[in-house]
């Protein structure tokens, strides 16, 4: 079991992971005797819905549950609305508890409603997902989708604890697994050369889900999330615009391939075109980026990316909600742990890194 504390200035809060933990964490969570409202998502219902319950309901507290639709599509108004009504009816209040089980979709719309229901509801993040697990259950984000386009209402919202059961994800699928290795490799870019080769020497037992790695894994990506966020809680400094490392690539892939992508192959592919794109602008030298194509270039990427038109990236990247004066920024990087935001480049530029993309997947 592992422990990391999230030092958000009057809002601390635990993060812990392990082995079975949900089950062994019953005592902790009997402490303080509240009503619980346990959000789940559908699949994870199906799957673990009864050792859930089985926790729930040996701890202190009533306990009632509501089943989120899985998938991109839950993150709406229809289903927050739903989820509204729910908590009305339970009469749930301050003195209630809010547990979001699922991936990030549920993280998000969860969260979205623990801080918006009466003002704001304390919620406990129970990640499901690799994705989820080493990143979006940590730092506060909540965000909802209006038709198709994304993350566009949220609020800073963070939880009372994080408690991340390695269990869960024996049953994610493949291509889920593959989505969180994407946030993976980013972390590794955020963090240093040790935690890259370690990730890079170690990516077939984090396939295999072996406990030992996926515990480490995902306690470093938490502690790097964590230190960030302490720092920048709501994105005021800029400290925390590292964290979209090639993501300004990987949203533009998403909105031009209409989301038929997962979102960590964007990522991965982002990477792969940011890397080229610091080498492009001497910021990278070429020795480095050698070494560090390694990583991302081990995972398959869709064929679907090998049909990109550049022109059409660029109108996505205008897109994109961070962006300002009309300028299309980038997160570059001219070592691991050296990651230089807001980065405006030419034209050609992003437009030869997309090519570099193509021809090295
Ligand atoms: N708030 C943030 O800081 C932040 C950061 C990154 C991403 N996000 C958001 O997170 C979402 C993506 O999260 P995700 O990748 O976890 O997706 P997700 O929540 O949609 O989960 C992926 C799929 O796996 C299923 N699933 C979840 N846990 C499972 C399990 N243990 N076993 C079997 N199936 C399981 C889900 O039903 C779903 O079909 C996006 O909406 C993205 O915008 C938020």
């Amino acid at each position: 079991l592992k422990k990391l504390i999230v030092e958000i200035p009057d809002h601390p809060y635990p993060v812990m992971i392990g082995d079975n933990l949900f089950s062994r964490i019953k005592k902790e969570m009997s402490k303080i005797p509240r009503r619980q409202a346990v959000i789940i998502d559908r699949n994870v219902d199906k799957l673990h819905g009864d050792r859930i319950r089985k926790v729930f309901s040996s701890i202190k507290g009533d306990t009632e549950y509501f089943i989120l639709k899985s998938g991109e599509s839950a993150k709406s108004l229809t289903e927050l609305t739903r989820m509204y009504k729910f908590l009305l009816k339970g009469s749930y209040a301050k003195d209630s508890i809010l547990f979001a089980v699922g991936g990030g979709v549920t993280g998000d719309t969860s969260g979205f409603a623990a801080s918006t229901y009466k003002r704001g509801i304390p919620l406990i993040h129970i990640p499901t997902t690799l994705l989820s697990a080493i990143d979006s259950s940590i730092g506060g984000k909540t965000a909802l989708n209006i038709d198709a386009k994304k993350n566009v209402i949220g609020t800073f919202y963070q939880p009372d604890g994080v408690y991340i059961d390695l269990n869960f994800l024996d049953t994610l699928p493949k291509p889920e697994l593959s989505s969180g290795i994407g946030e993976l490799i980013k972390y590794t870019f955020l963090s240093e050369l040790n935690f890259f080769f370690y990730v890079l020497n170690n990516l077939n037992k984090i396939d295999k889900l072996d406990y030992r790695v996926l515990e480490s894994i995902i306690f470093r990506c938490a502690s790097i999330k964590a230190s960030i966020v302490a720092k920048d809680e709501k994105e005021e400094s800029g400290l925390r615009k590292i964290l979209n490392f090639g993501h300004t690539f990987a949203h533009a892939f998403e909105s031009v391939l209409n989301y038929r992508i997962k979102h960590g192959e964007a990522v991965t592919a982002g990477i792969i075109a940011a890397l080229h794109l610091s080498n492009r602008i001497g910021l990278l030298p070429e020795n480095r980026l050698i070494t560090y194509l390694k990583l991302p270039q081990k995972l398959k990427l869709p064929a679907s990316i090998k049909r990109f038109e550049v022109n059409e990236i660029i109108e996505a990247m205008k897109e994109d909600k961070k962006n300002k004066d009309g300028k299309i920024n980038f997160v570059l990087i001219s070592e691991i742990g050296s990651l230089l935001i807001d980065v405006s480049v030419k034209k050609e530029d992003i437009s030869y890194s997309i090519d570099k993309l193509i021809e090295t997947i």
